[in-house]
């Protein structure tokens, strides 16, 4: 969490309990490891024996509030000693599993799918009736693209949507103008994740549902716009051609494309989902993971990356 340093002390700030276990040291004393929550940030945390209260019960999904706690970091990793804490009993709201305001949200969801015309009128109508599912829309709104990666918290896949949305308009608009279908880009970027809304399940953070596991998001996806293209009989060609980009929008056979990209306009859906994924993902490890004292971390997804003291 980049607002704590080494040192910081901790007063009366709330957190989400993501994980809870109860541990023993070697000389057998008790102790707890903790996950904690707040926006879209986690961080760890620990009460040592000698700060553990037997009449606070804490529980994965509850709100925690560390009275008193300290900054430090163990092995390369910031964490929360807690040396007092409390139970609140208010609900677990959106404020600590979503940056996103709901306003936020609503308005990405708008832009992409009342503000956007189209020419061709089978994706108007393959648009329009997907629009028209409330159960798509409603997990739509609280989904998110990944577990870790990027934009994982409640929200998370509508903005990855809306920001791959923006990125491919304008390639397809103004880049590419009159070289490549827009209508098709903009359609297939807006639904070329919607099958993680089926594929992951929100348990405090998001996990992969059995679904997610044993089919994943590209083919769900792709049964989704199936069934709503038969449904409005949209021409064959063009549910084919949106088809393609969602199925191919991971990039190669090895990232988990059924097919590799073949036509420009799934190569331009590919691309602008990288754009949000790889930006907002740094971006993530840049603000929740500790610095060197020259700027520098490392993350397995990202290698070495840097934000620059000024
Ligand atoms: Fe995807
Ligand atoms: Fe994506």
């Amino acid at each position: 969490m980049a607002k704590f340093k080494d040192g910081d002390g901790v007063k009366d700030e709330k957190f989400l309990v993501s994980s809870v276990e109860m541990k023993e040291t070697s000389k057998g004393q008790p102790y707890c490891n903790l996950q904690l929550k707040q926006s879209d940030a986690s961080i760890s945390a620990k009460i040592w024996s000698n700060s553990l209260n037997d009449k606070v019960k804490i529980e994965q999904g509850k709100v925690l509030v560390v009275t008193s706690g300290k900054i430090d970091s163990y092995k390369g990793r910031q964490q929360i000693v807690i040396s007092s804490y409390a139970i609140s009993e208010e609900e677990a709201g959106e404020e600590f599993t979503s940056p996103l305001p709901k306003d936020k949200v609503e308005a990405m969801i708008n832009e992409m799918f009342v503000g956007t015309q189209y020419d061709n009128p089978d994706i108007e109508k393959l648009m329009a009736a997907i629009y028209g599912d409330p159960e798509i829309m409603d997990k739509f709104r609280a989904g998110s693209p990944s577990m870790t990666n990027h934009h994982n918290y409640p929200g998370g896949l509508v903005e990855h949507t809306w920001e791959a949305f923006c990125t491919a308009k304008f390639w397809a608009k103004e880049v590419f103008a009159n070289r490549v279908d827009a209508d098709i880009i903009i359609a297939a970027t807006i639904l070329h994740d919607i099958g993680c809304i089926y594929a992951y399940q929100f348990e405090g953070e998001f996990l992969k549902s059995t679904n997610g596991r044993l089919i994943d998001h590209v083919y769900i996806g792709a049964t989704i716009v199936e069934k709503y293209a038969l449904l409005v009989g949209c021409d064959e060609g063009v549910s084919r051609h949106v088809l393609h980009c969602i199925l191919s929008h991971m990039g190669n056979l090895e990232w988990g494309a059924v097919v590799q990209p073949k036509t420009l306009e799934a190569q331009l859906v590919h691309f602008a989902d990288m754009v949000s994924a790889r930006i907002k993902g740094m971006e993530q490890v840049l603000e929740n993971q500790k610095l060197d004292p020259l700027g520098f971390t490392y993350s397995y997804t990202y290698g070495e990356l840097y934000r620059g003291k000024d």
